[in-house]
């Protein structure tokens, strides 16, 4: 009989994991994790792992570099124990928006982080949307991309009975290709939002390609981070006559200004996902969470 898996959360993914363990009839398995007065990390894996599937659940969200390199020690501390298969599962991918080079002399840091979690002694990984497919290739393990799309088209079929008065607004040309799975499923027009970044995290939007007036608005994107993109999106689409607005992404980065720019916007619901824990003090009334645990659970229950 094969033996049962083990699911590990590093400090990053606690109640994710937990939702995840306990959808698979699990407990989390123990591992110490804590910090030198020097501020580095110690990991020490307690559980019994020889010859069982180990599956180490950290999201890659901020602060970055502590929980990342928290994985990779915790990958690497995992492989000195001989387990049977190790799958690091990253619900959000740290270093992702350096998947090229734009200019000489930068690093491709999210070619790195994948060299690293293979290195470090992941056999497999799991992923969900990462920023650019580009990563994928990346991968020089069995690397599964789940997407968290579904999640949101289940949310508006079962909330929002007018959905046909919708129009679903891509706030740039990168989320079109998502934008068009809301619009086939829903059979609903979608309007482009050609996006310009004069400098790093700032935004600019001049035209919109498409009509919003009078109607109601999903916008989805893959994360908000500054929310830069929404609130220029929002006022863009808001004077062109947009009625209510539902922002659909998944991975709430809310970083800088994020909080108070979307506190401030109109925005009639905020849906985000639990690839990266949000705080209570982040907590706006109009946000609602729907979690990818029953997408991690489904993808660590057909690999075993
Ligand atoms: C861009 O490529 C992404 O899809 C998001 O639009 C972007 O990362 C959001 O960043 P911010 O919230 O800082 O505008």
């Amino acid at each position: 009989m094969p033996k049962s898996p083990v699911i590990l959360s590093g400090t990053a993914s606690h109640s994710l994991a937990h939702r995840v363990a306990s959808n698979l009839g699990l407990s989390l398995g123990n591992i110490e994790v804590k910090k030198f007065s020097d501020q580095e990390t110690y990991v020490n894996i307690k559980e019994p792992v020889k010859g069982k599937k180990v599956f180490v659940i950290q999201s890659g969200c901020s602060p970055a570099n502590e929980n990342f390199m928290e994985l990779l020690l915790t990958l690497d501390a995992l492989k000195r124990l001989s387990p049977d298969e190790i799958v690091a599962i990253l619900p959000f991918y740290p270093y992702r928006r350096q998947e090229r080079k734009v200019e000489d002399g930068e690093s491709i840091s999210a070619e790195l982080v994948a060299n690293l979690i293979k290195t470090t002694g992941a056999d497999k990984a799991i992923t969900v949307n990462l920023h650019s497919t580009t990563i994928e290739r990346y991968f020089k393990i069995p690397l599964v991309h789940l997407t968290a799309w579904p999640v949101f088209i289940n949310y508006f079929k079962k909330n929002i009975t007018n959905i046909k008065d919708f129009v679903v607004v891509a706030p740039d040309e990168g989320s079109i290709h998502h934008s068009k799975i809301f619009s086939r499923e829903f059979k609903i027009p979608l309007a482009i939002l050609p996006k310009s970044r004069p400098a790093h995290d700032q935004v600019e939007i001049e035209t919109i390609i498409g009509d919003v007036k009078g109607k109601n608005i999903i916008i989805a994107d893959d994360e908000i981070n500054t929310a830069g993109t929404m609130v220029t999106a929002i006022s863009t689409i808001k004077q062109a006559g947009a009625k209510n607005i539902y922002l659909a992404c998944i991975h709430p980065v809310l970083s800088g200004k994020a909080i108070t720019r979307l506190k401030n916007a109109p925005i009639k619901k905020i849906l985000i996902t639990d690839t990266i824990y949000l705080p209570p003090e982040k907590k706006l009334r109009n946000m609602e969470i729907i979690s990818v645990a029953p997408l991690i659970s489904k993808s660590i229950e057909s690999s075993l």
